[in-house]
């Protein structure tokens, strides 16, 4: 077993480069399943656990992968199983998004179902409501999806309520069904757009992405193409929190920052100065600019956060900015309205000092003086970095057990934290 051992109080100043975003680059190895012939080079990939779960997932369908230095290149030719064991489904719920495209181009599909999850139910209804409407068959036996279809249908299909893969797994599926798919409701993350701009390049016709409505008119066939993934908005803002917690002055050299509206004027209110130090593209919205990060002056602002789909505050924010309000004297509010869970952080960094009231998806922060370092148990990906960047600033030793939710999506964030000055290392144990 690892575990990261902090040691609290040095500002963090350099530079730090964010990695290729996890939540695009999963649905974008998920659409080469869609490219009938020709391979597709995909550019940027982390160095994450969860890319090795898909990959380990295509692999296992027959895919041919080649994997070197941030590049993926995969051809789906000769794929002959159309199966997502549960072994691989239980580590990483994301590999729902392999369901659509194996219906859409081979007509069936067995993947196993995901189950509960640390931070809430995160059932998959709207997926496969939305791919019965294209007029796949799906039924649930022995723990699996099993779905049949001949072609898919375009369909009208407005979704209940917001859901980031859903959309995706739908956009894909409707790119190769026959006739035109309206997406209502869609999720409107920079991932979704992402994911778009790469179907469009395998030749895929798909309009209003970015948008509650996208409308896909399928095409016969797609193609293998060459892409590059966004860089990770929550990674960048991860540091941004990391510098204000800090108190310290950092470059991250390529945050998506037209992707960061929502976290940056929470951060910019909470008292955080973020200065673009290049033009941003307005052709290129994805792409990363370097933006300077520290504190306007030596006193933070305490504010109320309601975590919302996109544009609106994130969820895999949430964690990370509570632990910066655990620092900031006055009383913050965050209102957690996207998983019914997702508080577990909010016990360990108790233990380390914060005052924190928990009432139902409500947490009142009462900032306090002093954190002290403590052991803490990670409970997901991102209540992982919180409590990293908690023992960035407490007095003393945390100790960060069960490194391996760190690992699904941070790619050396130790090491990054290390060269800007923090003093933290992994230890195997
Ligand atoms: N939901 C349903 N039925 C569905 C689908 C979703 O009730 O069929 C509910 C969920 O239970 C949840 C809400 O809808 O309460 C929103 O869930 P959504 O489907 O949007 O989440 P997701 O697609 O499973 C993605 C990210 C998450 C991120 C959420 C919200 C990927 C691979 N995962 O999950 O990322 O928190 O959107 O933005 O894109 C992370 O990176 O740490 C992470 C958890």
């Amino acid at each position: 077993m690892e575990s990261i051992i902090v040691k609290g109080g040095r500002k963090l100043s350099g530079e730090v480069t964010v990695g290729g975003a996890k939540n695009s680059a999963l649905p974008l190895i998920a659409a080469t399943l869609l490219a009938e012939n020709g391979r597709t080079l995909l550019e940027n990939i982390p160095d994450l656990r969860d890319i090795n779960t898909i990959i380990r997932l295509l692999a296992g369908m027959g895919a041919e992968i080649t994997r070197s230095e941030g590049k993926l290149e995969i051809s789906t030719t000769a794929i002959d199983n159309c199966q997502a064991p549960y072994e691989l489904v239980k580590t990483m719920r994301a590999s729902i998004l392999v369901l659509g495209p194996l219906l859409a181009r081979f007509g069936e599909a067995r993947v196993s179902l995901p189950g509960g999850c640390a931070i809430g139910a995160r059932p998959i209804n709207l997926h496969i409501k939305g791919l019965e409407q294209m007029g796949a068959e799906i039924e649930v036996e022995h723990g699996y999806i099993i779905g049949k279809a001949g072609r898919l249908k375009g369909a009208d299909i407005s979704f209940d309520l917001t859901t980031v893969t859903g959309t995706e797994n739908l956009m894909m599926a409707a790119a190769l069904a026959d006739g035109v798919t309206h997406l209502r409701n869609a999720a409107r993350e920079p991932e979704i757009i992402d994911l778009a701009v790469c179907l469009r390049k395998m030749g895929a016709k798909i309009e209003g992405d970015g948008t509650h409505t996208i409308i896909i008119t399928g095409v016969e066939k797609l193609t293998g193409c060459e892409y590059q993934v966004m860089p990770d908005r929550i990674e960048a803002g991860t540091f941004m929190v990391a510098a204000g917690i800090s108190d310290g002055d950092i470059v991250i050299k390529n945050t998506p920052l037209a992707a960061l509206d929502g976290v940056v004027s929470k951060l910019q209110e909470i008292g955080l100065e973020i200065e673009p130090l290049t033009k941003f593209s307005e052709d290129q919205p994805l792409a990363g600019i370097p933006v300077r990060i520290r504190r306007r002056n030596s006193t933070l602002q305490a504010l109320d956060i309601k975590t919302m789909p996109y544009p609106g505050f994130p969820t895999d924010m949430q964690a990370q900015v509570m632990t910066l309000l655990t620092l900031i004297s006055g009383t913050s509010v965050i209102s957690e309205t996207i998983f019914e869970n997702r508080f577990m952080h909010v016990f360990e960094l108790q233990r380390m000092g914060a005052d924190i009231e928990v009432d139902g998806r409500t947490a009142i922060v009462r900032g306090v003086e002093k954190l002290s370092g403590a052991p803490v148990m990670a409970s997901d990906l991102r209540a992982s970095a919180g409590l990293i960047l908690a023992g960035l600033a407490a007095e003393g030793e945390t100790v960060m057990s069960r490194v391996y939710h760190l690992d699904r999506g941070y790619s050396g964030f130790e090491k990054k934290l290390k060269a800007l000055g923090a003093n933290i290392k992994r230890i195997k144990e």
